[in-house]
């Protein structure tokens, strides 16, 4: 399981909940609705659900994400629970989801448990990396890893593209009304930006590299990528993630 530093995430990467903005308005949030935030971090967007009069809930499967949320705001519930592995004996109006379902592997198990969450007619907004997210990096990562050891390792992220979630949403009890695709090459901050990103989110890839490997892989990625994720090309120029975003809107199939 990855272990965050709850501090290094709000200070280096606060555009994960920043950027989300379009999406909070994508769901709407009615006050006096019950709404799941699914993959709730370090709680800043569940707290702006809370403002707008939702009874919400948060829930995210890193304990210390589910800590430093309380410690934060202590007047929302967090759980610590499995995002494919969670049951709510209360069904929700909605589920709220923002940059987690690409970790989240057993992507039909947690569709499930969100179908199972929702009350017949509930929304189910998401957004996460999609087909051909972080393409540069994850290659110049992995091929940084095979020239230095000669492993051959995955990157390991549920990056689906829009027929292939549309479906798997469509099979489990939704109907979807929107699916976009789109690039959202995201600024990392400071001349470090690019080792902090791979620093933070790329542990999965670094499973089998020795702790003594780990620099000269991080450096040589990051040699690789200043010609494409480097603004201008040059040493000065500012470091920007290839993100790219699969966003959606379904609706479980039944009444209201
Ligand atoms: C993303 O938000 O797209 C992302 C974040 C961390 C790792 C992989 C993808």
């Amino acid at each position: 399981m990855q272990t965050w530093n709850t501090a290094l995430y709000d200070q280096k990467h606060a555009f994960v909940f920043q950027m989300a903005k379009g999406l909070v308005e994508l769901l709407a949030p009615q006050a006096g609705e019950r709404i799941l935030d699914l993959g709730a971090g370090t709680g800043h967007l569940t707290q702006q659900l809370a403002d707008a009069g939702v009874d919400v809930i948060g829930l995210d499967n890193s304990l210390s994400m589910v800590q430093a949320a309380r410690e934060k705001y202590p007047a929302i519930d967090f759980v610590h629970a499995d995002a494919a592995n969670f049951h709510f004996k209360e069904p929700f109006d909605a589920v709220f989801s923002n940059a987690t379902l690409h970790w989240v592997t057993e992507a039909e198990k947690a569709v499930v448990c969100i179908a199972r969450a929702l009350k017949p007619g509930g929304r189910f907004v998401a957004e996460f990396g999609g087909k051909g997210n972080m393409q540069h990096v994850t290659q110049a990562v992995r091929s940084a890893i095979n020239q230095t050891t000669g492993q051959d390792v995955a990157h390991g992220w549920f990056f689906p593209s829009i027929s292939d979630y549309s479906g798997l949403l469509e099979r489990n009890g939704f109907e979807v009304r929107n699916v976009w695709l789109f690039d959202r090459p995201t600024p990392l901050e400071g001349d470090d930006g690019m080792k902090n990103w791979i620093t933070m989110f790329g542990g999965g890839m670094f499973k089998g590299v020795a702790e003594t490997a780990l620099s000269q892989v991080i450096g040589l990625a990051e040699e690789t990528l200043r010609a494409t994720n480097q603004k201008d090309g040059s040493p000065a120029g500012a470091w920007f993630a290839d993100y790219r975003r699969i966003r959606v809107m379904a609706v479980k199939v039944g009444a209201a």
